[in-house]
């Protein structure tokens, strides 16, 4: 007999026949003649209960079944007397795969606090929670090739290892081979031609800028892939490896990239709530009261584009306290993106045209000489969950910004070279992944939405 998910038991129309489910114990509870099993295979949130007979309780492998244990259960599925679950399974067969020393066992039934079961993600996963959120990762996954697959825009691959710094924010992960421990005894200097690579090499910020050059000879394309950044900041929305979505259009100007950007967060949102109705039910009694009405507000609504120097006005005329000083050519902060999304228009917002200084060399200079056509998206809750420009696509200005920014030309021979030849306007941003999964789930930090978070100074597991 093929092993069924507990999610296809639970689901089934008929009761009366025989199954066979694996997965762990969540809970063991006794009676005088039988074993109660609450089972868990990860398939749902739900838990199946085993009913074993009075025949197999004196079995010495199963008196040591506790919560943690993996079980195999071959039995009848039987509509059950018991409230709150329409099936129970009476056991015919158990196997005991391994048992779960209840001394020693962590994720004993008892609250504990997300912070402590960070300290044991390679347990945590059979939670309900992170059960539910590593469900909900894989449907916005799927939910984020559906969308741009059915839209004709190519999957590409782009490199992990990178000699270029994407962002220019100097914020990379060195790739090296060379003998750091010899390097320190003899006080020697790296030598970067005697790397492996030849060149001092990285991990990649952005697939961006080789993402360009696919959309510049194949049209639409996106990837998705994991991202590095070395930056030293230990707060709720960073990570030092995560994952983006990275499309970019071919022929297009920051308007299309601002729709596009609207269209996919709207489609991933409800994809979610379609394909995860359970999971969806559980964040929204449990970790954030009102999300699912929430997104649903979120994909009926207008999102609202404000210029950069707009936003500065706002928040200048807004009259709150807030900690970093707010002005024309100063970055937003957090607490910045957040009153305007969350106080000033209670809505989704794009942020476009911020000033060049702030903003990465690749991004498309307006006529005014100042400012870039950027646009960061901001959510309530997150603050910014995508950002994106149109490219600078002329040559000579594109070598000029490079030369501002401080970047070597010559490193980036490839990179102009597709302002040389057949240069067109295009478009393209990022979403960061577990950013939109925080959103989706509620979930406070984004080291929770990630099955093995690394972040400065950890990177266990
Ligand atoms: O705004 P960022 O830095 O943009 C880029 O990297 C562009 N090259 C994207 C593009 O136009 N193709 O990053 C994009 C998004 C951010 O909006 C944020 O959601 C997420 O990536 N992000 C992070 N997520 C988690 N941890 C971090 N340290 C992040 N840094 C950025
Ligand atoms: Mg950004």
């Amino acid at each position: 007999m093929e092993r069924t998910r507990i999610i296809q038991v639970l689901k089934s129309e008929t009761h009366g026949h025989g199954v066979l489910i694996k997965g762990w114990v969540r809970t063991r509870r006794d009676s005088r003649d039988v074993i109660f099993l609450e089972v868990n295979d990860g398939s749902c949130l739900d838990n199946i209960q085993v009913i074993i007979g009075e025949e197999m309780m004196k079995r010495p492998d199963l008196a040591q079944v506790s919560t943690g244990a993996s079980v195999a259960v071959r039995g009848t599925l039987v509509e059950s007397p018991a409230k709150g679950q329409k099936y129970e399974i009476r056991a015919g067969e158990v196997e005991v795969y391994g048992l779960a020393d209840p001394e020693s066992y962590p994720l004993q039934k008892k609250k504990h606090s997300f912070e402590f079961l960070r300290e044991i993600s390679h347990l945590r996963p059979r939670t309900n929670t992170f059960g539910a959120v590593f469900r909900i990762r894989n449907a916005m996954a799927m939910a984020i090739h559906s969308f741009f697959q059915e839209k004709g825009f190519l999957y590409v691959h782009t490199p992990i290892i990178t000699a270029s710094d994407c962002e220019g924010a100097g914020e990379m992960f060195n790739v090296t081979m060379l003998d750091l421990e010899k390097m320190k005894i003899t006080g020697g200097k790296a030598d970067f031609a005697e790397d492996f690579f030849g060149k001092k090499t990285s991990l990649t910020v952005s697939g961006q800028l080789e993402g360009e050059l696919l959309a510049l000879s194949l049209g639409d394309i996106y990837t998705f892939g994991p991202t590095f950044r070395a930056e030293n900041s230990n707060t709720s929305r960073h990570l030092s490896e995560f994952w983006m979505v990275e499309p970019e259009m071919a022929f297009a100007v920051l308007d299309d990239d601002i729709r596009l950007a609207e269209e996919f967060i709207k489609r991933i949102f409800s994809l979610c709530l379609e394909k995860c109705g359970d999971d969806m039910a559980f964040f929204d009694s449990r970790i954030q009261p009102g999300i699912i009405k929430n997104l649903e507000s979120i994909i009926r609504q207008d999102f609202e584009v404000v210029t950069y120097t707009e936003a500065v006005g706002i928040l200048e005329k807004s009259g709150s306290a807030f900690e970093f000083p707010v002005g024309w050519g100063l970055d937003l902060q957090s607490e910045h993106e957040r009153y305007l999304t969350e106080n000033h228009f209670e809505r989704p917002v794009f942020v476009i045209d911020y000033p060049r200084e702030i903003k990465a060399f690749y991004m498309k200079l307006n006529d005014d000489e100042k400012t870039v056509r950027a646009m960061d998206l901001l959510v309530p809750g997150v603050g910014e969950i995508i950002g994106g420009s149109e490219r600078e696509d002329r040559y000579d200005v594109l070598l000029r910004r490079m030369k501002d920014s401080g970047l070597d030309p010559d490193e980036y021979w490839w990179y102009l070279d597709s302002r040389r030849y057949g240069s067109a306007p295009h478009a393209g941003f990022g979403l960061g992944f577990e950013r939109a999964i925080q959103y989706v789930t509620g979930m406070q930090n984004i080291r929770d939405v990630i099955p093995f978070p690394r972040t400065p100074r950890n990177a266990a597991f």
